[in-house]
């Protein structure tokens, strides 16, 4: 198998972080650092990160978060601030979220440990749906929501077509909540987008990830998925 999958099955990090971890030498494949990560290796190789021994594969977990505002969705911070993985400390995998989402977001998070699940589920081959609800500043008209719908341009590529529904006009405060369904994961795509036509995100939450939805999960909370789902998620990445 190769080295970056050995890496991603066995718990460590995604297949591209564990790209990261042997392009920055901080891999060892018996006692010698190993730079390329199509090296081969079975599991009768020693391999070590950073001086600890890479072992028995770790039984693969899979959880779905609802992220509150306030919290970044990765796995340290330079700034010290507080991450999704405070909010789970109580789980003893090596959990890691798939995908990002905006530390002022909130939503839908699916955290595993399962690397090849991660790296095709953030793959844009896969296509994998995710719904988001923005209150956008504004009310935008039936021009600039099908503008959103074919696909709009943000930094000098056009966008997927997307799924867009207008919800609700708050008049009151001259806002608007939109729906809208993505099939892929440009950073900070949704604000982007909402940028684009002049109607900027106040808020944003996501609502769906891979069709797993938030439903009534508290804010904080997470509960771990069942086996149909996950069997779908197998399904879904073609596993
Ligand atoms: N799009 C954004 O702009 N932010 C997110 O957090 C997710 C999607």
């Amino acid at each position: 198998m190769r080295l970056a999958k050995y890496l991603s099955r066995a718990g460590v990090a995604s297949r591209r972080q564990a790209e990261a971890l042997i392009g920055e030498g901080r891999v060892k494949v018996d006692g010698l650092v190993v730079k390329k990560p199509q090296t081969l290796v079975t599991d009768r190789d020693r391999v070590m990160v950073d001086g600890h021994i890479v072992e028995n594969i770790e039984p693969k977990r899979y959880l779905l978060m609802h992220k509150p505002p306030g919290y970044i969705s990765t796995v340290k911070d330079t700034h010290n601030r507080p991450t999704v993985l405070d909010l789970i400390s109580c789980v003893e995998a090596r959990l890691y979220p798939v995908g990002r989402l905006d530390a002022d977001t909130s939503g839908a998070l699916l955290m595993t440990n399962d690397g090849e699940m991660a790296f095709r589920l953030t793959h844009p081959s896969y296509e994998i749906k995710k719904r988001y609800l923005a209150l956008v500043s504004g009310i935008p008209n039936r021009e600039s929501l099908d503008r959103l719908r074919k696909g709009i341009v943000i930094e000098e590529h056009y966008t997927s077509p997307a799924g867009i529904n207008l919800i609700e006009r708050v008049v009151k405060h001259n806002q608007a909540l939109l729906e809208l369904t993505l099939i892929e994961g440009k950073k900070r795509q949704v604000k982007k987008m909402c940028r684009a036509i002049n109607h900027p995100v106040v808020k944003l939450h996501r609502e769906e990830f891979a069709g797993l939805k938030i439903g009534g999960l508290p804010e904080g909370k997470h509960r771990f998925l069942s086996d149909q789902e996950v069997k779908w998620l197998y399904r879904l990445v073609k596993l």
